[in-house]
């Protein structure tokens, strides 16, 4: 809370109804000076002149940001607080996105101020792997050493979805594209919100569009309702063939739940076997032959 509203609250003066006077005239004290009594005594004066003061009556506007921000990892443990949403423009604003190269579409997420988690993104995380591979595999959004290093599935859980992807001979140096639905780190890891989700979405759909993979997975339940726009189970989810516009999608479970619960490995190698049918499903109606593929065995 700013030092002014803390006297306001502490004089009793503190509901919803203040004066307008109120916030802008009482200039900042620095913590020094807080510390001495007679500068808080001549505060509390500045304070109680002002809300004497005859002045219009108004809603109490939002209290402005304290100077004393504290470091960014300091957010990272905490629920999300921001209820005012800077940086944003109307969801409905028109988009070039979709006419974009990679070189473009790259430089566009780097710089992307759509949202809110701009602002405390270390980096943007917008893909790796073949721009051209048969398959996708896309995950949530960036965690921290994600946000670090600005790659996606860094982690432990990375380690694991490569070593799966290996038992497939698919990997993100040759023959798998990684990206996730969100590209900048949620703070505290929490999940994203919907106007993120849509405001980070055609990003990756265009991403989608310029790699034409055969197959995708989705892993988690996070990214197969973003993709699949639906508020499903992964249970439910699960040993079906989905569709996202116009590419085939197969839904697994996230590497992260995986790293907690190796039970459901058997059932995650189980879905990946599902890509792995629905990718030689989709090379055979295109008339290519077995051998022939770039992906996987
Ligand atoms: N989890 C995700 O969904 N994506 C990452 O890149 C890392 C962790």
């Amino acid at each position: 809370m700013a030092l002014d509203e803390s006297l306001i609250e502490e004089l009793g003066l503190g509901p919803i109804w203040v004066r307008r006077a109120v916030v802008p005239v009482v200039p900042v004290v620095p913590a020094e000076e807080t510390r001495q009594p007679t500068a808080q005594v001549e505060r509390v004066q500045q304070v109680v002149e002002a809300v004497e003061a005859p002045a219009p009556v108004v809603i109490r506007e939002a209290p402005q940001p304290e100077p004393d921000v504290p470091p960014l990892d300091a957010y990272d443990d905490l629920p999300w607080t921001d209820d005012a949403p800077v940086h944003i423009e109307p969801a409905e604003a028109p988009s070039d996105i979709h006419t974009l190269d990679w070189d473009a579409l790259a430089a566009r997420v780097a710089n992307c101020e759509r949202c809110r988690l701009c602002e405390r993104r270390t980096n943007t995380v917008f893909g790796v792997g073949d721009r051209e591979a048969d398959w996708m595999l896309i995950g949530e959004a960036p965690g921290e050493n994600e946000d670090k290093q600005g790659e996606p599935f860094v982690g432990q859980a990375g380690k694991l979805l490569d070593n799966m992807l290996r038992a497939l001979a698919l990997s993100r140096e040759s023959n798998v594209y990684i990206a996730n639905v969100i590209k900048c780190r949620p703070p505290g890891n929490r999940n994203p919100e919907l106007d993120e989700v849509a405001r980070c979405e055609p990003y990756l759909q265009r991403q989608v569009e310029l790699v034409k993979p055969k197959v995708i997975v989705a892993m988690g339940r996070f990214a197969a309702q973003s993709l699949l726009k639906n508020e499903a189970s992964i249970a439910s989810m699960r040993g079906r063939v989905h569709e996202y516009r116009g590419v085939p999608v197969i839904v697994t479970y996230h590497p992260a739940y995986l790293l907690r619960s190796l039970q459901d490995k058997a059932k995650a190698w189980a879905d990946l076997c599902l890509a792995r049918s629905t990718y030689r499903d989709a090379l055979a109606a295109l008339g290519v032959e077995q051998g022939a593929e770039k992906g996987g065995i």
